[in-house]
């Protein structure tokens, strides 16, 4: 089986090195050519890190790099960890030793790669219900599907989600059956128990029964997105207006909240609260983005205001559009139903900015006046 045996190339002095070496191409296969190994040994008798060495290497390969240092100087392991050195081992040790260490360094990229290549989980929260959550959600995750993502809705509000009734489905099966399914999740056993939109799109509904809620616990929910973020493109998370368990866990899972707003008062104080929550809980500012809903030049504030409220610039706007009750009361989603509409467009724009992570831009300059004493600090 010498082709599945892993391939390493050797650079830098050691002792004993062609008897080691001889050792070590007993178990693995070893090149010189430095792109074709799958992990890189470099050697160093040195205190500080060869780093000319590690950068001729990654002129001809992002393997990972395994440095076998005769001294373990505080200043090396100070200088691996900050280069791009997948780990140290401290010689003499026996070739056994040195390739289960190549091999636990390939296996760590490996699964660092596939994190790259995993979906994008986008959290739609809100503070106060009623803000738009569900249709955000149900109308990003459409959008997405539009554009060719695989692409999952999930509805973790629990106890009364309506996600399934935005998009006009008749679920045979709920999240409650998944949680409850006998033996392991996997991609294949979560995408069949997912209702199929006529749009393709995937959803993954709220039980039928407020009851049947209590067995899907946070634990449930992270494996549900772990799996979910390996069988789809993009997962958009529905919500209930709290950090239920379930929010919190999909939280862990999330690399972009969305914080849908309404522009009124108690969801501007609300919000205020959900922001020092989600720091109190370190979750990263960068990956929040605010989304003001249903602006309307009648409505009298907009989010200069509420950027002053919030002490932080709204990231993005939709606009309140009558298409939007007009899907909610016929089940067909705005984006499908009115695609030209501007809360379609509107939809489609923020969908692609967080399923791509695209930073927003600076927010627009807060006002100088004071429209919400009350909430004033
Ligand atoms: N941009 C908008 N324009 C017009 N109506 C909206 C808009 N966003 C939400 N709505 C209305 O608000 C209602 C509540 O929205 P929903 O998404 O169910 O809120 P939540 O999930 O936050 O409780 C919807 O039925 C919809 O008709
Ligand atoms: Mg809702």
């Amino acid at each position: 089986m010498q082709a599945d045996r892993l391939i390493l190339s050797a650079t830098g002095d050691w002792a004993e090195r062609a008897q080691l070496l001889r050792q070590i191409g007993a178990r693995a296969r070893l090149t010189k050519v430095p792109s074709r190994a799958q992990v890189v040994l470099l050697a160093t008798d040195a205190e500080e890190l060869p780093a000319d060495t590690v950068a001729s290497v990654r002129e001809h390969t992002q393997a990972p790099i395994l440095l076998l240092a005769a001294k373990g100087s505080p200043r090396l392991i100070e200088e691996a960890i900050r280069a791009d050195v997948a780990d140290v081992l401290l010689m003499p040790q026996e070739a056994d030793a040195i390739v289960f260490a190549a091999e636990k360094a390939l296996r760590s990229a490996s699964v660092q790669d596939d994190r790259s290549e995993r979906g994008r989980v986008i959290t739609v929260f809100s503070p106060k219900g009623g803000t738009g959550k569900s249709v955000t959600a149900s109308n990003m995750a459409a959008a997405l599907n539009t554009r060719g993502l695989r692409t999952l809705l999930l509805d973790l509000d629990v106890q009364f989600g309506d996600a399934a009734i935005i998009l006009g489905l008749e679920p045979e099966r709920t999240l409650h059956d998944v949680v409850v399914a006998p033996g392991a999740l996997d991609a294949e056993k979560l995408t069949a128990f997912a209702t199929v939109h006529a749009s393709g799109l995937h959803v993954l509904p709220a039980p039928l029964c407020p009851e049947d809620a209590e067995l899907i616990s946070g634990e449930k929910i992270g494996e549900v997105l772990a799996t979910a973020e390996a069988a789809y493109d993009a997962v958009v998370v529905d919500t209930p207006p709290f950090f239920a368990e379930q929010v919190l866990a999909a939280l862990d899972h999330t690399d972009e909240l969305v914080l849908v707003l309404a522009p009124d008062v108690p969801t501007l104080k609300n919000a205020r609260l959900a922001l020092q929550t989600l720091e109190l809980l370190s979750f990263p500012d960068e990956r929040i983005r605010v989304v003001l809903n249903r602006t309307s030049p009648r409505i009298g504030f907009g989010a200069s205001d509420v950027a002053h409220v919030l002490d932080r610039g709204v990231d993005f706007e939709l606009p309140e559009d009558p298409v939007v009750p007009i899907g909610v009361n016929r089940g067909i989603p705005a984006v499908l139903h009115r695609p030209s509409s501007a809360y379609a467009a509107g939809i489609d724009e923020l969908a692609c900015r967080v399923v791509q992570g695209v930073p927003s831009p600076a927010p627009a300059p807060r006002s100088r006046r004071l429209p919400f004493a009350r909430l004033a600090r």
